[in-house]
């Protein structure tokens, strides 16, 4: 899709739809900006069916400019599509004007599509308490996310053929401004890095196995200069990652551990991302019901999200050294699947009793937290799985469940959620919980009984960080069925990647304003 910023007024912009966003009516009054959309509303006459509330929207065929008329008057765009903004001064923050922003994108390409328009214009109103670039940035951002389609499968569908998606989206401003060209584009990276962690988690366990997160991830090696490694079963076998490898015992799909490295000349700091990459989660031999068992081809989302998000950072190369691993495999229940009772050990030389062949996220993560934090000694970490059914039970559909070591890397996470719409809620951890994980013959079992899922999950996680601050995010109920939004699709959210690159940005300026009153104070010394 192509998107443009012109400073044609609305009226002069031609599209197959024109879109208007419109803060809620006061006394029936709309406070309108555009003169032609104004002067078209007053002669309307009373709308009952549209009063700008939030999340309304009225599809209305204005008066066209008469074909050879030099005169001024009349729409060159066939449609005007009025969405309502709701009463924008009641919004507290600039996190809920931005959502606002992004729901309102989101209501464009869902109206789009219904009157199948490729070419989308689009004017909207200032917003007290947020800047024009951030308006431009989030309704991008939404309109993008909202668009997105995944129709590869899809052999024989006339109607998908006809119509696939917005082609153009222009803005109509006062005046041109190169910052509003920056958060045209901020939105951009952002959606664009979401729509491909989508794309990953909509394929089905046979369209993406552990070798296509491998493949993957070469190619955006190559395409922005990361390091890129993976690791083969016969390297963990050599450097003993008995986690995932008995998660993979059962397959005859080859795990892979996939690890981009962005390293900028002068980083502020390091990070270090795991993603769950469990391509398909069968259960193995304690097998998951058969109802709703094609949903485990999600069980990969943490992987796709830090994947996207190295796009993202790919694109805005930040002054943060970021790597990115995905520990990949399936869990089937081969001939020679891990069987409950076996007893593995990890990277870190740990000893687990399997209990629960189900519980096998947290197999994987460890040996690759364990491994990333030796290898790069990050000064931060950040791991994103579908990890436990009970996180759902918690927070539903929602919030993402957020677990960690470290309370300013926490605060930073729950920031960049609410800065990103993908909220998230932190649970606790502590003794009591990783007590429930003891075992009588290893060092720890995989499963803590029935109670508090999530947490015990991540008590087991948080022995193989050591001291290094490290938050993990349980993203179960919001990789899939996340808060039913305009810009989210039923389907696969995307969930993490947005969240992920507001930590970095906010990092990266911070970073950035830091080493200026460095040097700053530096040229005062001298
Ligand atoms: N991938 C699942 C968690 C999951 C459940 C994700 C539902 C999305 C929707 C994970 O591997 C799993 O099976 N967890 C078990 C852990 C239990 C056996 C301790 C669970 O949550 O039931
Ligand atoms: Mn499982
Ligand atoms: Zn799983």
């Amino acid at each position: 899709m192509q998107i443009a910023i012109r400073s044609e007024a609305l009226e002069k912009l031609r599209g197959d739809l024109a879109v208007y966003g419109l803060a809620q009516a006061v006394n029936g009054d709309f406070r309108c900006d555009n003169k032609a959309i104004a002067e078209f509303l007053r002669d309307c006459g009373v709308l009952s069916e549209f009063s700008g509330k939030k999340g309304e929207s009225l599809l209305l065929y204005p008066p066209l400019k008469k074909k050879g008329s030099s005169g001024s008057s009349g729409f060159l765009s066939q449609r005007l599509l009025l969405v309502g903004l709701g009463k924008m001064n009641d919004l507290a923050n600039s996190d809920e004007l931005r959502e606002l922003c992004r729901q309102t994108g989101g209501i464009v390409a869902q109206q789009a599509t219904r009157v199948k328009a490729g070419r989308v214009v689009i004017g909207l109103p200032t917003a007290p308490g947020l800047s024009a670039p951030e308006v431009i940035e989030s309704v991008t951002e939404g309109a993008l996310l909202g668009d997105y389609r995944f129709a590869k499968y899809k052999k024989n569908d006339p109607e998908n053929e006809a119509y696939q998606g917005m082609a153009e989206l222009i803005f109509s401003v006062p005046e041109l401004r190169a910052d509003l060209e920056k958060g045209m584009r901020a939105g951009q990276v952002a959606a664009f890095a979401a729509r491909s962690a989508r794309d990953m988690v909509n394929e089905p366990g046979n369209g993406w196995t552990p070798s296509h997160f491998a493949e993957h991830g070469r190619m955006l090696a190559e395409k922005y200069g990361f390091a890129y490694t993976a690791l083969n079963k016969a390297d963990m076998q050599r450097l003993g990652m008995g986690g995932i490898l008995a998660v993979n015992q059962g397959s005859v799909e080859p795990p892979q551990m996939v690890i981009l490295e962005y390293r900028p000349a002068h980083p502020v700091a390091t990070l270090l991302l795991v993603g769950k990459g469990l391509t398909f989660d069968s259960g193995g031999i304690s097998l998951k019901p058969a109802a709703g068992m094609e949903e485990m081809k999600y069980d990969m989302a943490g992987g796709a999200a830090v994947m996207g998000l190295m796009e993202a950072v790919g694109e805005e190369r930040p002054d943060l050294r970021i790597i990115a691993m995905v520990p990949a495999t399936d869990n089937m229940s081969g001939g020679a699947a891990v069987k409950p009772g076996d007893i593995i050990t990890h990277y870190n030389g740990l000893s687990s009793e399997i209990v629960n062949t189900d519980a096998e996220g947290r197999l994987i993560l460890a040996d690759a937290l364990a491994y990333g934090i030796e290898q790069f000694t990050p000064d931060f970490v950040v791991d994103l799985a579908t990890l436990t059914g009970a996180v759902i039970v918690g927070l539903g559909h929602h919030r993402t469940g957020l677990l960690a070591t470290d309370d300013d890397l926490a605060n930073r996470l729950l920031a960049a959620g609410e800065r990103s719409g993908e909220p998230l809620w932190r649970l606790p951890l502590g003794p009591e919980y990783s007590k429930q994980i003891e075992s009588t013959v290893a060092d720890m079992k995989n499963t803590g009984g029935k109670s508090a899922g999530t947490i015990t999950a991540a008590a087991y996680l948080q022995k193989f960080v050591g001291d290094t601050p490290w938050a993990h995010l349980d993203i179960a109920g919001t990789a899939w069925e996340f808060t039913e939004k305009s810009y989210i699709p039923k389907g696969p959210s995307g969930i993490g990647v947005r969240t992920l690159l507001e930590l970095v940005r906010g990092w990266n300026k911070e970073g950035k304003k830091g080493r200026k009153r460095q040097d700053n104070q530096e040229k005062r010394k001298k």
